[in-house]
């Protein structure tokens, strides 16, 4: 409470703060998106060129350098990288990662091996980024023919259902969402809205917002620019769900996007997905030339007095780009630094004009929605969490792959019916990315796959993807690991998390290596200024899964702490 009642003072008297990125949003803005100032510092001649950048954009150049050294890609260390080693959750609790880089230095210097987080490829693990291609491999015979070109399947992963499948149904040809996207032009901006607002759909990207209420607010907005955003930046660790659906059901998103671009009077679409999934970004083109082919995007749309184009932009790694207004200002070109709300984006967003950002998988709903109606999705689900949920499933499931259920579903059906139980001897799941929470397994029999129930156990169901913790895998080391990653990817916007995630990650470490003994008091003091302080749900989530372990696994982490 303290904290917030200082950050109002210190907004309402530092004005400037607030004004100064406005201004870099108006000045990014003169530009457009055509020849973006995100993608002008994302060329590899960006630093040699910052100067013709600044005068033309009219934006210093330390705000240039400041935005450009954020991102991994565009980091001066990752220049002569050439392959890349996947270090995200799952493939950490794998363990094959120190033996994929072994077998990598037969085929590359150590100076041209670097890392990113995460490939997506947690189904089976040992990937990494060569050519702007990801792979899977282990052996040095098989990196040897990948990097001679020789192709690989790269969805070797199970795809799956129980109940009523929405998003992984058939997509039903492109002469029936010809006839889908004449539907909703003809019935009306109203009735799409009404049908959206019906389906009682909450955003599934984390926050489990209602999406209809979202549309509402920016379709009242008045305003000659409006914006759709597609956030496909899924950086969740453990997670590929998104991926499955930009990969294999691209027309499911676009259409999406159309309708609440028809709802809210906004003309142009982005879709913000992560330079990790260079295969979703080529797939996501082609099926775009596929609706230029059709007349489904472009001026006048099927005749209708309604426009709309798409934009690819391709990220340059950064985690906390998932985060809304972050996202919003890396595509401005501006360092992604989250923004304070109120405004949020359905009033003031992009380039400060109105907004929508949603999850790839909220608007790949909106195809059902519209084609079966919104009652008939509301039918599937619970009382306040309707529709259905995708679950990335990684290596230690018999079945690892993209499940979809009914939510509300028991989640042990998820784990013994769709994954078929586990490999090996499991002690925890952390479901919903890094700031989601450490379920033992014990606990699976007590939840089901919606918001309420997870947050009732003390849990978060979030984007539902599950990394397996090994029962063999220290869990002070996979602390660590967390909170490296959290400390690594905060924006530093605020200091709770700059500052907390860094020692956090120091205390967890020397406990880890060393005889130091981690104060439990001041350790609790650091989580409850973290969850209590931070500006955003990075700094204020990952306090969860770090409590659950301390609660679920006192007896093993007991000889790190004292007091
Ligand atoms: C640290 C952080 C990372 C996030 N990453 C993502 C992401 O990768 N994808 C996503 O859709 N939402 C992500 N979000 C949530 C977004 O801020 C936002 O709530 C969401 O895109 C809204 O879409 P939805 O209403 O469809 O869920 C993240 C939030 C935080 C705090
Ligand atoms: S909580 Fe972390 S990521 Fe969020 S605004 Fe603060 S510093 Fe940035």
């Amino acid at each position: 409470m303290l904290y917030n009642e200082q950050k109002l003072v210190y907004l309402i008297s530092n004005p400037n703060a607030y004004h100064m990125s406005k201004n870099l949003s108006d000045l990014s803005y003169r530009k457009g998106l055509k020849n973006s100032l995100f993608e002008t510092i994302s060329k590899q001649d960006a630093v040699e060129n910052i100067k013709t950048t600044s005068s033309d954009f009219l934006i210093g150049e330390a705000s240039l350098i400041g935005a450009m050294s954020f991102y991994d890609f565009l980091k001066p260390e990752n220049k002569n990288k050439k392959v890349y080693v996947c270090n995200g959750s799952a493939c950490v609790c794998a363990g094959k990662q120190d033996e994929l880089i072994l077998n990598l230095r037969n085929h590359f210097n150590d100076n041209e091996i670097g890392h990113m987080t995460c490939l997506g490829r947690c189904y089976e693990n040992s990937a990494f980024h060569y050519k702007d291609q990801n792979y899977s491999a282990l052996t040095s015979e098989e990196i040897s023919s990948l990097i001679q070109g020789q192709k690989k399947d790269s969805n070797n992963y199970k795809v799956g259902y129980s109940g009523s499948p929405v998003l992984t149904k058939p997509f039903d040809g492109l002469e029936f969402l010809i006839e889908l996207v004449e539907k909703g032009l003809l019935m009306g901006k109203e009735k799409v809205l009404e049908e959206i607002k019906k389906s009682n759909i909450r955003g599934r990207g984390g926050a489990g917002f209602p999406m209809g209420i979202k549309l509402e607010g920016c379709k009242n907005q008045v305003s000659n620019q409006k914006y759709i955003i597609c956030n496909a930046d899924e950086g969740d660790p453990g997670a590929f769900s998104d991926r499955y659906l930009l990969e294999e059901k691209p027309f499911f998103v676009l259409y999406g996007m159309l309708m609440a671009g028809w709802v809210t009077g906004a003309n142009i679409g982005i879709l913000y997905i992560r330079g990790e999934y260079p295969e979703s970004v080529e797939i996501i083109e082609q099926a775009i030339e596929q609706l230029k082919e059709h007349k489904l995007c472009g001026k006048q749309i099927l005749g209708h007095d309604f426009d709309f184009n798409f934009k690819i932009i391709k990220a340059q790694g950064a985690y906390i780009c998932g985060e809304e207004t972050a996202l919003i200002n890396s595509i401005e070109g501006q360092r992604p630094e989250v923004r304070t709300r109120p405004p949020y984006p359905v009033v003031q967003g992009l380039f400060n004009k109105p907004t929508i950002v949603n999850n790839v998988e909220t608007l790949a709903a909106v195809y059902s929605i519209i084609s079966d109606g919104g009652q008939n999705y509301a039918h599937i689900g619970t009382a306040k969490s309707k529709g259905t949920k995708l679950l990335s499933l990684d290596s230690f499931f018999n079945n690892p792959g993209i499940f979809e259920v009914e939510m509300g579903t028991p989640l042990s059906e998820v784990i013994e019916n769709l994954g078929g139980g586990f490999k090996q001897e499991i002690k925890a799941l952390q479901i919903g990315g890094p700031l989601g929470g450490i379920v033992p397994v014990e606990k699976i029999t007590s939840l089901n796959v919606d918001f309420e129930s997870f947050a009732s156990q003390g849990f978060l169901l979030g984007h539902a993807s599950i990394v397996c913790i090994p029962r063999d895998f220290p869990m002070i080391k996979y602390l660590v690991h967390l909170m490296d990653f959290a400390a690594y990817e905060s924006c530093g916007k605020c200091f709770p998390c700059r500052l907390g995630t860094t020692r956090a990650h120091e205390m967890l470490k020397m406990a880890e290596e060393s005889d130091y003994k981690i104060d439990k008091v001041l350790f609790d003091d650091l989580l409850t200024t973290l969850t209590q302080g931070s500006l955003c749900a990075h700094g204020g989530g990952i306090p969860l899964p770090v409590r659950n372990a301390l609660q679920y696994f006192d007896k093993e982490l007991a000889t790190y702490f004292q007091n």
